[in-house]
């Protein structure tokens, strides 16, 4: 879709993603532990809210109407109702219409598009959030929790943990398929964890892994699944995060930035977006995405964009694999070439294609609704020169995110032009 109307990203904000292995996240090694707790799921979503605000120097009785997105709030933290939940952020949102958007993991993707959605029928500034906190629970927990995003009653049972054996299953096929090593997707972790060490916010800001380690399962590097077909096509270095966290997000239309003074040349342009929603629970070919190529080739042809235009992305790697079949399904690489692409360093920050330049799901973490809100924050951030010891040299002009619910069955895909 092209926007009926223009519409630009104004700013934004996120709090640090964090879990296990992060330097603050209490647990029982932590000094603090039984002293302090964790940060909850309000503080995710105010914070980030509030931030936003800060950063912008938008007044909260500017916004028109707020999108939260957020998968398992009721799960993880017995909360739901979080568009209500938004709206203690600040007193100027009261009385205002807010709302919860859930689509899996692509539910912050969704809220931003039902921002979008809402300054096109005639809103002219729209807040959109996500926040997630898994921590409350193990990570054996957290993956029944995880699965409720899968055909429950159909693929749950592929494993206790569902989604890591979804995508051992695509790493399998996708190896068999086009004859890739697990040392070529261990790229894809080496890059994602060095680009997660030069980011502060990022969950694995101080973990790294090294292409020997990240290539083969040993102590430190477990095959955890307990399917035994799929156990030897994953290990902890090819998954995503349990992260905690929260990202906002502001946008309007040109009355929204006329009415808050903001110059367009201070923003950057949505120019087109695709969305595309699969069948539960049916995948034909498990060596492709084919939900996010639909959304990506309508984000293409409606912004008159080709692969080669894009200067910097912003993809769904909840899995080492993943990222594989992203770059795929974003036409940056042709079918089973995705791992070359990170292997030939193409998709560093030095390369043609940066990907995920903060880290991604990988390093950055992965507090599921707040993911897709935060792509969108990235490639603003990354466009106005705000990313420190990651920022590329070259300032991206045209930037892209693509943002996946399940096993490809919701994607997000938009499409960023640099003003200014
Ligand atoms: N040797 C053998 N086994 C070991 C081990 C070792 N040294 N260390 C751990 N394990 C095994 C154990 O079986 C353990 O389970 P239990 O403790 O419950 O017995 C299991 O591995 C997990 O170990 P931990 O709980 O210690 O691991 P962790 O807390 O460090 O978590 C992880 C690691 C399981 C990989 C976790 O990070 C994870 O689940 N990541 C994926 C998160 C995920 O799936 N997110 C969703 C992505 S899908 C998506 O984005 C789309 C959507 O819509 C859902």
């Amino acid at each position: 879709m092209k926007p009926r109307k223009r519409i630009f990203v104004v700013g934004g904000d996120l709090t640090p993603f964090i879990g296990k292995m992060h330097p603050d996240f209490i647990w029982k090694k932590h000094p603090d532990f039984g002293k302090k707790e964790n940060p909850g799921l309000e503080d995710y979503l105010t914070r980030s809210i509030r931030g936003a605000l800060d950063k912008t120097g938008v007044d909260a009785a500017d916004i028109d109407r707020g999108f939260v997105g957020n998968f398992a709030g009721q799960l993880f933290s017995h909360q739901g109702h979080l568009g209500a939940m938004a709206v203690r952020a600040d007193e100027g949102f009261e009385g205002k219409p807010f709302m919860r958007v859930e689509g899996a993991c692509a539910s912050g993707g969704l809220a931003v598009l039902s921002g979008v959605d809402a300054l096109q029928a005639g809103s002219d500034v729209i807040l959109a959030a996500g926040a997630e906190v898994q921590t409350t629970v193990s990570a054996r927990e957290g993956a029944g929790y995880l699965a409720r995003a899968a055909h429950w009653e159909e693929e749950r049972d592929i494993d206790e943990f569902t989604f890591p054996a979804m995508f051992a299953r695509r790493a399998k096929h996708y190896k068999e398929a086009f004859d890739v090593s697990d040392e070529d997707i261990a790229h894809v972790t080496v890059k994602a964890f060095e680009n997660g060490n030069k980011n502060p916010n990022a969950h694995m800001r101080e973990v790294s892994w090294d292409l020997e380690s990240a290539s083969k399962p040993g102590k430190k590097n477990p095959a955890f699944l307990g399917n035994e077909e799929l156990k030897p096509h994953l290990k902890v270095s090819d998954c995503s995060q349990v992260s905690d966290g929260g990202a906002a997000v502001i946008l309007a239309t040109e009355a929204g930035l006329k009415r808050l003074g903001i110059a367009a040349e201070d923003c950057i342009e949505l120019l087109a977006y695709g969305q595309a929603t699969g069948a539960l629970g049916r995948v034909d070919d498990y060596t492709e995405l084919s939900t996010t190529r639909q959304a990506a080739e309508q984000t293409y042809a409606d912004s008159d964009l080709a692969p080669t235009d894009v200067d910097v992305v912003e993809v769904h790697d909840c899995f080492a694999v993943t990222e594989c079949l992203m770059v795929e399904a974003l036409g940056f690489a042709d079918a089973g070439e995705g791992a070359n692409l990170a292997k030939q360093g193409a998709t560093g920050l030095d390369g043609s294609i940066p990907v995920n330049t903060g880290g991604g799901l990988l390093a950055f973490g992965h507090p599921v609704g707040a993911t897709g809100v935060k792509q969108v924050l990235e490639i603003f951030r990354q466009m106005k020169g705000q990313c420190g010891d990651y920022q590329l040299e070259n300032i991206p002009q045209v930037g892209m995110t693509a943002n996946m619910g399940g096993d490809d069955r919701t994607a997000v895909c938009m499409a960023f032009q640099n003003l200014g």
